[in-house]
């Protein structure tokens, strides 16, 4: 089964949006709970343009299922981290113009600043997992940096299927995650995906083997308008776990 995490960020940025205080992530995290959500995933932005502290504290003490929060190296939002305990931290490259995580990590640019971050946070119980791109070398340099999990950047992977209805371009496609997936578990590390992933392209994990978990914000919130939260979710999830599909190159 392909866990599906829930990001809750685009509820904040509504509620940011008037500074209002509703609508509420948390409310949004019990909700998605109840259509079937394996965790809740929120990510505490440099510039709180969404989730903010308090969030992050009132999801940790409020949802059943692991939180996954997902953060930049810094010395802030690491004690902070260290403060709140999630299951699991996200560590993420973060510039404040970008519209949304445009990219995995550069792990070679950044080796040592992670490495401490990555030690600090599994000296606290906290699971690490790195948000990078699709490919082996990122997956072996995770590795050494004393991970427990990488995100693949599906961003890319996303856009490419979009533009594409021809199997014989989308089976490269998948294959690439399906290579840096078998890598990731071959050392011993869990393999997420996430970013861009809709009701159109989330399917494409099951083909990927060592799959284990798709974090998802976007598309889960836009639909939610039309068909609420709860079945909102688990649509997706169900997407993610379709006993019925094959690809068509098989
Ligand atoms: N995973 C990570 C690490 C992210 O930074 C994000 C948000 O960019 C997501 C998953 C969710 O992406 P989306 O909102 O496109 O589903």
């Amino acid at each position: 089964m392909i866990r599906l995490g829930v990001n809750l960020d685009h509820i904040a940025t509504l509620r940011q949006a008037r500074g209002e205080r509703y609508p509420d992530p948390v409310q949004a995290a019990l909700l998605a709970e109840v259509g079937g959500a394996d965790n809740i995933t929120c990510h505490l932005r440099e510039d709180r343009r969404h989730i903010q502290d308090r969030d992050v504290f009132a999801l940790k003490d409020t949802i059943q299922v692991p939180l996954n929060f997902e953060m930049a190296a810094t010395k802030d939002m690491l004690d902070l981290a260290v403060k709140v305990r999630p299951h699991a931290v996200t560590l993420v490259p973060e510039k404040r113009e970008e519209r949304t995580t445009e990219g995995g990590l550069d792990l070679a640019a950044s080796r040592e600043v992670l490495a401490a971050a990555t030690k600090r946070l599994r000296d606290s119980g906290i699971l690490v997992s790195l948000f990078v791109e699709p490919d082996v070398k990122a997956v072996t340099l995770s590795k050494e940096l004393g991970a427990d999990a990488v995100e693949f950047h599906t961003g890319s992977f996303c856009h490419k299927m979009a533009a594409t209805t021809s199997t014989r371009a989308q089976k490269p496609l998948v294959q690439r995650l399906i290579d840096a997936a078998a890598t990731a578990h071959h050392l011993g590390l869990q393999a997420h995906f996430g970013h861009g992933l809709n009701y159109t392209n989330a399917h494409w994990l099951q083909v990927v083997s060592h799959a284990e978990e798709a974090n998802i914000g976007h598309a889960i919130i836009g639909r939610a308008l039309w068909v609420g939260l709860k079945d909102a979710v688990s649509e997706m999830k169900r997407l993610l776990n379709d006993p019925a599909f094959r690809p068509l190159w098989d």
